[in-house]
């Protein structure tokens, strides 16, 4: 077996974490005050207890509403570098972090806004020994036009960021809606990910078109792949990250998902273990790699191997991965 001890101080990298889902209730009164905003809770433990879900839709619904709180480039940089503190406690070494901006720009906050204050983070964050880089990920439930204004205006930000994303509810939009804009990020030397979550009922369909006809370097979640055979194969041969979030697994469905990923390892699929929407779902990434090594009894090598592939999938220069691998 493998100690709490044992996952807490090996080196990760964090490829699949919302910046926004780090909002811990402390902070989140902290701004409240700051910014005059009434969020009709005054204390840790009543917004502790508004964090209740048991699928995707009900914590989204949770999710976006505390956000109303985050208004000033400062407070985007004090929820940055909260989180890179975290980070660095975690022994993160570098660290992918996705922002998610037209959950800000449609409630009048600027863009530039979000992302001159994450990005400050982003600096300063070096002086904690944390590698930080940002990934704007599109809201899929937004529209076709709203994603392709929102790739606009970061495009001459295109120095602040490294890769686009895709997620919230992934019901009915599939990868395929955004296709012109992943076409779009890639020609401008953008790295592409999406998420494919589990339990999705077109999972396969949407996996295979992030991976076929699009084009893209890691699936975030996507352990569902397990179920085709060809496309297990096809995540082998090219490459694939495949970042698989157990707390938060187990919050949305009803387990962790760690057979899949345990497949995955066998399959040689590089599959590695984050923490998602940590301040909602109950732990960082240490937590989640405890949590999925000691319900599955997971061995040290496994673990280890997992926190290779983090490094390996991460998009950071093969001098600073030779450092890890
Ligand atoms: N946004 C934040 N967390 C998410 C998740 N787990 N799935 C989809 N969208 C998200
Ligand atoms: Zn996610």
């Amino acid at each position: 077996a493998v100690s709490q001890e044992f996952t807490a101080n090996l080196p990760k990298a964090e490829l699949h974490l919302h910046i926004e889902g780090t909002l811990e209730p402390e902070l989140k009164l902290k701004l409240a005050q700051r910014n005059h905003i009434d969020i009709g809770q005054d204390t840790i433990e009543e917004v502790q207890k508004t964090y209740d879900y048991d699928d995707l839709a009900s914590f989204l619904s949770v999710y976006y509403p505390a956000m109303e709180v985050l208004q000033t480039e400062e407070d985007f940089y004090d929820l940055g570098m909260a989180y890179l503190k975290r980070a660095a406690a975690n022994h993160v070494r570098h660290v992918e972090i996705f922002f998610d901006p037209q959950a800000h720009t449609s409630r009048g906050v600027a863009f530039e806004t979000v992302i001159n204050g994450l990005h400050r983070a982003v600096v300063d964050g070096r002086a904690l020994n944390v590698d930080a880089a940002l990934i704007m990920c599109f809201l899929r439930d937004f529209s076709k036009e709203s994603a392709r204004q929102t790739l606009a205006e970061a495009l001459p930000y295109k120095d602040k960021f490294i890769g686009i994303g895709l997620d919230s509810d992934e019901h009915n939009n599939p990868p395929l809606k955004f296709a012109r804009q992943y076409e779009d990020a890639a020609a401008a030397g953008l790295h592409l990910t999406a998420h494919c979550d589990i339990d999705q009922k077109d999972s396969i369909e949407h996996i295979r078109q992030a991976l076929e006809i699009m084009g893209v370097e890691r699936l975030d979640h996507g352990t569902n792949i397990v179920e085709d055979p060809d496309l297990v194969q096809f995540a082998a041969k090219n490459n694939i990250g495949m970042t698989s979030c157990p707390l938060s697994n187990g919050y949305v469905s009803p387990e962790m998902k760690g057979e899949e990923v345990l497949e995955l390892l066998k399959q040689g699929v590089k599959v590695s273990i984050h923490s998602d929407d940590p301040a909602y779902f109950g732990g960082y990434i240490g937590d989640n790699y405890y949590a999925i090594a000691d319900r599955y009894d997971l061995t040290k090598d496994q673990v280890v191997q997992l926190a290779k592939n983090s490094f390996e999938t991460s998009w950071i220069s093969d001098e600073k991965k030779a450092i890890y691998l």
